[in-house]
């Protein structure tokens, strides 16, 4: 998903029905699937976003933002029936937030424009989903990646309590934080002992792999071939937003998986981690995101 998304910088995330006063507000580039192409972009990553937006000023914006970013837009299509998708984000003063989207265009995506953008799927070394979009196109999408042995990277976002089980077996990597495990799988969270829990409960669904993000504590990773969760630490920082961390994250992951396919998950998992840091430490989704020249060459 590609979306405007207004930023809105408060003390704290306001209670219902409360008015509270912010102190700084901007607009930038958003949506999960539009900021993990521009990640993986900045790492090097040849990239391509299949995407709707609307016939309007943001989506005209929006397309342009893309080329910037060096990502192909030859499947990022315009539409007269509906507006770009939009979000509201609220970010407190550690760093956390919470977020209202509307999908907008984004749900008119279908089967259609995933057969237009089918020689770009099945050729990919990768292929990034979520769920801003109609989960069925996401599911399509998965499908066509895996029959064509196209690595697959599942990122259940926003999470749906109904997940169709077949999102699980098309999905090479799945890819959560620790509210969407919970969702998914009916279990808390708030522990890496959780965390592995949950992370092999998903994994028992069908998935090759299974990563759950848990911000300041790094990842869990828990994979079929080697069963133990393991945990990947990262590294202490001064979390100033931490909006689009997790897409930070998989942007870079991807990069990974594409361009270094024998490395250890565990490893790119390790580096992932890394940019995701990097990213926190500045206002913003894609205004945070590093490009491969502010990265340690060890990252490469
Ligand atoms: O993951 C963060 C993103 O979620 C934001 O950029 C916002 O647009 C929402 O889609
Ligand atoms: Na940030």
């Amino acid at each position: 998903m590609r979306c405007l998304t207004e930023i809105h910088q408060a003390p704290r995330l306001p209670k219902a029905g409360e008015t509270i006063h912010g102190y700084k507000f901007f607009i930038g580039f958003g949506g999960k699937g539009a900021n993990q192409c521009v990640q993986a972009a900045r790492m090097g990553a040849k990239t391509a976003m299949v995407c709707k937006v609307g016939k309007d000023f943001f989506g005209d914006n929006y397309i342009q933002n893309f080329k910037n970013n060096g990502v192909s837009t030859a499947f990022a299509k315009q539409t007269e029936k509906a507006a770009t998708g939009a979000a509201s984000i609220i970010v407190n003063e550690t760093g956390e937030n919470a977020i209202v989207i509307v999908a907008g265009a984004n749900m008119l995506l279908g089967q259609e424009d995933l057969q237009h953008a089918q020689s770009a799927i099945i050729t990919a070394k990768v292929l990034i989903c979520q769920l801003e979009i109609n989960p069925d196109a996401s599911l399509h999408a998965l499908r066509m990646a895996k029959e064509n042995h196209v690595k697959t990277i599942f990122n259940p976002a926003p999470a749906i309590v109904d997940l169709h089980s077949d999102f699980y077996k098309a999905s090479d990597i799945f890819c959560c934080n620790e509210s969407e495990a919970e969702l998914l799988t009916g279990l808390p969270v708030s522990s890496v002992e959780d965390a592995s829990r949950v992370g092999l409960d998903l994994l028992q669904k069908g998935c090759g792999s299974v990563i759950v993000s848990l911000g300041p504590q790094g990842c869990v990773v828990c994979q079929s071939i080697n069963v133990a969760p393991k945990l990947v630490p990262t590294i202490t920082v001064t979390a100033v937003d931490t909006t689009g961390a997790g897409d930070s994250f998989i942007g870079a992951l991807a990069f990974y998986v594409a361009h270094y396919p024998t490395m250890q998950l565990e490893e790119m998992a390790r580096r992932a981690n890394l940019v995701a840091a990097v990213s926190v430490q500045k206002v913003g989704t894609q205004t945070s995101f590093p490009f491969r020249k502010d990265l340690q060459s060890e990252l490469f």
